[in-house]
């Protein structure tokens, strides 16, 4: 069994290894561009061995910013055909080819933890990089609320693709005209652990609205069944919100409105508040249903800065459930696949995030999940997922956040700098 210090060195190779110039792809062959919160998460890992690089991987990444402020959730910075749906299908209408919608808003928290590494080194990066994440803040703030919590328009935009939040809307979707295409992802992984032909029909047929549309928010606004308000987005960005305001405050730049916006998205996030469930919950925001999801982002509360009894002790049930947790979706539902990406399978850079919250507020359950996620990595690799009930490795290999999570966070004691 690999000691920790090799899988340290295996680690930093990783990232080494899939640096393509300025940015990071997440893995070679399934992934092969720059993905907007891989990439954060990636900075947060680089910033253990080469300050300089991590500003950079973020730098490269607002280099992709749209006019209107959105941050697109790829960007296709060299022609690769060994993935699908490219840069002609999606018609991105930023500065460099992308994508057209966005994920969750992770670096600003990013950036922060970067910058009090080495303040003298990050200042001048993060002066320059505050009014970017200030816009892509405030592109949110305009196009994406639903009450205050902050909703998503494809699946592939809260960056759970096809976790069981989605299905009844999916499943409201007449993907018609979609045409013949071919799938690239289940010739690099095994296609029981990703999407099924019909998730892919209609996260297809989504960009292609999008594509017609060219990205008109106001007209997406109108034609787009797709629109749900979603724990992932909703406490990311409140998150990345108290950090921007916070860092800007430091900083001595203008932050008028921001406390404001702070208070607005708090109220978004209490209405994620399912009380049947007792759970936060994703809900549609075109019918105001519940979803009726206890998901892996249901525990991404406490970094938002909430505390709730029950959602911990949700958490905790879960963790004893499966081994290798946080599961992504409740072991003990009827849609529970262990394999299966979002249904299932555990994230180490989810467990980071959500353990991150946790310990930040002193929370008992914190160091259950530094510890299960250490283990899980030093077990069995850098892979993309885990079966949680197993650990076996999932998805793509050699996988960047992965890395970048156990650089920065899961290989180190609790406390730790
Ligand atoms: C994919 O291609 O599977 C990605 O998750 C889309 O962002």
């Amino acid at each position: 069994m690999l000691t920790q210090v090799s899988r340290s060195e295996e680690a930093r190779n990783i990232l080494i290894q899939n640096d393509r110039g300025g940015y990071t792809i997440p893995t070679a062959g399934l992934y092969p561009y720059q993905w907007n919160w891989d990439s954060a998460i990636t900075a947060m890992g680089f910033a253990e061995f080469d300050i300089g690089r991590a500003w950079q991987e973020l730098e490269t990444l607002f280099s992709g910013q749209w006019a209107d402020g959105m941050v697109p959730h790829i960007l296709f910075h060299k022609a690769d055909a060994g993935y699908f749906p490219g840069p002609d299908v999606w018609g991105g209408t930023g500065p460099i080819p992308s994508s057209g919608i966005t994920q969750p808003p992770v670096a600003a928290t990013m950036a922060r933890l970067i910058w009090n590494k080495d303040r003298s080194a990050g200042t001048p990066r993060l002066k320059t990089l505050w009014p970017k994440l200030r816009a892509w803040h405030t592109w949110f703030l305009k196009w994406r609320l639903d009450q205050g919590a902050v909703c998503v328009t494809h699946p592939w935009e809260a960056g759970r693709d096809n976790a069981p939040d989605w299905d009844g809307v999916m499943e409201r979707i007449d993907p018609v005209g979609v045409g013949e295409y071919e799938r690239r992802d289940t010739s690099h992984v095994d296609g029981s652990m990703r999407p099924t032909k019909h998730d892919y029909d209609r996260y297809i047929w989504l960009v292609q609205m999008g594509n017609r549309l060219k990205w008109d928010q106001a007209k997406l606004l109108e034609e787009n069944p797709f629109r749900i308000a979603d724990p992932t987005m909703t406490f990311l960005l409140l998150r990345a919100h108290r950090d921007l305001l916070a860092v800007g405050e430091e900083l001595g730049l203008q932050t008028a409105g921001m406390a404001e916006e702070i208070a607005l998205l708090e109220k978004g996030a209490a209405t994620l508040w399912n009380p049947e469930l007792k759970s936060y919950d994703s809900r549609d925001a075109k019918t105001g249903l519940w979803t009726g999801c206890i998901s892996n982002a249901s525990y991404l509360c406490w970094l938002a800065g909430l505390d709730s009894p029950d959602q911990a002790a949700h958490l905790e049930r879960s963790l004893e459930r499966v081994k290798f947790g946080v599961a992504s979706y409740d072991p003990t539902g009827e849609k529970f696949d262990s394999k299966r990406y979002w249904r299932g399978p555990t994230w180490a850079f989810m467990n980071f995030l959500i353990g991150l919250g946790l310990e930040e507020q002193q929370h008992p359950l914190a160091p259950r999940l530094r510890a299960v996620t250490r283990e899980v990595i030093r077990q069995h690799g850098f892979a993309e997922y885990f079966d949680p009930t197993d650990g076996s490795p999932a998805g793509g290999q050699s996988f960047t956040w992965t890395a970048a999570v156990w650089l920065g966070w899961a290989s180190k004691d609790l406390g730790a700098a």
